[in-house]
C-alpha cells in the first residue's frame, strides 16, 4: 500500500503540474477508499505539498454515500481531512456531491447541473459531457468502481453526467459519475491494493466482457489515458505483465 500511495501521488503532482502550468487549471474527480486517502495523507505533505499548484485544482467527487458532509462514511469528510484542510486549495474550488439530500435523484441532477455549468457545457441534458483531467478510481473486491456496482442501473445511464444508483445488496443509495462521464477524462487511474482484489482485477482485466458482472469494465477513456495503479498481491493473479 505505501509504495502504490507514493506512486499514486506522485501521478497526480506531476499532472497536476504539468495540466496547470499549460491551462491554469487542473479538475480531479476523487474516490472514497482506504488507498486514496494514504495518497492523499502523502499529497498533504513534502514534497507535494509545496509543488501541487493547489489555487488552481478544483476538486469533484466519482461517488458519494447518502450522509451528510460530517458523517465518517463521507468521501467528502475523508478527503477534506487527509487533505483539503492542510493545503491552501480556496472554498470556492471545490465541489463535493450533496449526499446530505433528501432526494438522491434531485441531487444527482443539481451535481449534473453544476458540472455542466462548470465546464462551460450546454445546459441541456444528455448534449456533452464534463472532460475531467483526472478521474481517481479504487475498485472493490466485486469489481465495482466508483458506486457503479455490478447489475445496477447506473451501469445502463447513458450519456447522463451523474446519477443516483440504488444499491441492493449495501440496501442504500448513492450518487456517482456515469461510465460515459467518466470514460470522458483526459486520464483515468485505478488504485487498486490488497489481496482480497486479485480475483476481480484478474477478471477485469484478462477475463470475458461482462461488465453487468465486473463494472470496472466498462472504464475505457474514449480519448484520455487508463492507468492501473495495482500492489503486487492485487495483482499477483495476472499472467500478463
Ligand atoms: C467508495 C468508493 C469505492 C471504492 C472501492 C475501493 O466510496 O466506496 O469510491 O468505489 O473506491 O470500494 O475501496 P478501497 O480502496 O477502500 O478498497
Amino acid at each position: 500500500m505505501g509504495e502504490l500511495a507514493r506512486e499514486a501521488a506522485r501521478h497526480f503532482s506531476e499532472l497536476a503540474g504539468e495540466r496547470a502550468a499549460r491551462e491554469r487549471q487542473f479538475t480531479v474527480a476523487l474516490s472514497g477508499g482506504s488507498t486514496p486517502r494514504a495518497m492523499f495523507e502523502l499529497l498533504s505533505r513534502e514534497p507535494h505539498a509545496r509543488e501541487v499548484p493547489w489555487r488552481s485544482v478544483y476538486f469533484f467527487w466519482g461517488d458519494e454515500r447518502m450522509v451528510p458532509p460530517d458523517h465518517p462514511e463521507s468521501n467528502y469528510r475523508m478527503a477534506r481531512e487527509s487533505l483539503l484542510d492542510r493545503v491552501p486549495v480556496p472554498d470556492g474550488n471545490v465541489f463535493r456531491m450533496a449526499g446530505e439530500a433528501e432526494d438522491p435523484e434531485l441531487a444527482a441532477e443539481e451535481y449534473s447541473a453544476q458540472l455542466r455549468e462548470f465546464f462551460n457545457l450546454n445546459p441541456e441534458p444528455g448534449s456533452e459531457l464534463p472532460r475531467f483531467d483526472l478521474v481517481l478510481l479504487g475498485m472493490g473486491a466485486d469489481a465495482h468502481t466508483a458506486s457503479l456496482f455490478p447489475k445496477t442501473a447506473a451501469l445502463r445511464a447513458g450519456r447522463r453526467v451523474a446519477v443516483a444508483n440504488h444499491v441492493e445488496k449495501l440496501n442504500a443509495d448513492r450518487l456517482t459519475l456515469t461510465p460515459a462521464t467518466i470514460n470522458n477524462a483526459r486520464n483515468v487511474t485505478f488504485l487498486v491494493a490488497g489481496e482480497e482484489k486479485a480475483p476481480a482485477l484478474k477478471s477485469v482485466l484478462e477475463g470475458p466482457h461482462d461488465p453487468e458482472t465486473y463494472p470496472s469494465q466498462l472504464i475505457r477513456p474514449s480519448e484520455g489515458r487508463l492507468l492501473w495503479l495495482a500492489d503486487s498481491r492485487a495483482a499477483k493473479l495476472l499472467t500478463r505483465p
